[in-house]
């Protein structure tokens, strides 16, 4: 059961920050990460929140400075493993049990979310996105893309990396969504998304970047959405 507080902002209750024990055997970067984790406000509120990733926190915010999920919508979810970003889609769109509105994809297995339905694959693989419409019964109003590939630390082989699949869910959109439809995807900044930007504006009537609060500061992650798929 997810608590229904579904605003992507909340008071949080930890001034404090949690100082981790000393262990010789751990090495820096573990240190560093759990540290991270420990003085998270979002992951501690995803937790209680009940949502299956932090992520879902960023969809949340996007959404409410665009307002572009609501009830009766359609969605194609592309990287959606664990499942946060269908969690507040399904319930956003009010996606339904039986009459499923809310499709998605990943390379691993996603944890089930009432209200939508995910199916494991690579969405560079033409049968894997043409089973997804086949899914829904129709093109969709939403594509959205969280899909990232795994970080080598390199910042510019990540850079070209994501940019691949923004690439790769910006042409899945374009074929796959409805007239004024609207496609949401990472977007790493670096210069190589400079040709799928052009073709968003090509193909749509409004192109924004966006840096929801929960994305952390210290990150190159961004959002790009794509408002009004002129079809
Ligand atoms: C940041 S996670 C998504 C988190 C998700 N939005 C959520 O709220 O739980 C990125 C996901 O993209 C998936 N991914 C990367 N490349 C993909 C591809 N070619 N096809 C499908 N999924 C892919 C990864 O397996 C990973 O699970």
């Amino acid at each position: 059961m997810t608590n229904q507080n579904n605003s992507g902002s909340f008071g949080s209750s930890r001034g404090l920050l949690q100082k981790l024990k000393k262990d010789k055997n751990r090495k820096a970067s573990s240190t560093r990460w759990i540290g991270r984790q420990l003085n998270d406000p979002y992951v501690l509120e995803t937790q209680k929140r009940g949502y299956k990733s932090r992520a879902a926190f960023k969809l949340l915010q996007i959404n409410e400075k665009y307002k572009f999920l609501f009830p009766g919508l359609s969605v194609i979810d592309l990287g959606c493993a664990p499942g946060g970003w269908l969690q507040i889609a399904s319930q956003k769109v009010s996606s339904m049990v039986g009459k499923e509105k809310v499709v998605g994809v990943d390379l691993i297995p996603t944890e089930t979310v009432p209200g939508s339905i995910s199916i494991i694959g690579d969405i560079s693989d033409k049968i894997v996105g043409e089973k997804l419409i086949k899914m829904l019964g129709s093109k969709a109003n939403i594509v959205m893309s969280d899909m990232a590939a795994n970080t080598t630390g390199h910042r510019q082989t990540d850079h070209i990396r994501t940019t691949y699949l923004l690439e790769t869910a910006l042409s899945f959109a374009i074929e796959n969504l409805k007239k004024n439809g609207v496609f949401l995807a990472k977007c790493f900044k670096g210069g190589a998304e400079v040709h799928a930007l052009s073709l968003m504006r090509k193909h749509f009537s409004k192109v924004h970047h966006i840096k929801p609060d929960a994305s952390r500061k210290e990150s190159v992650e961004g959002y790009v959405i794509a408002i009004g798929y002129k079809g």
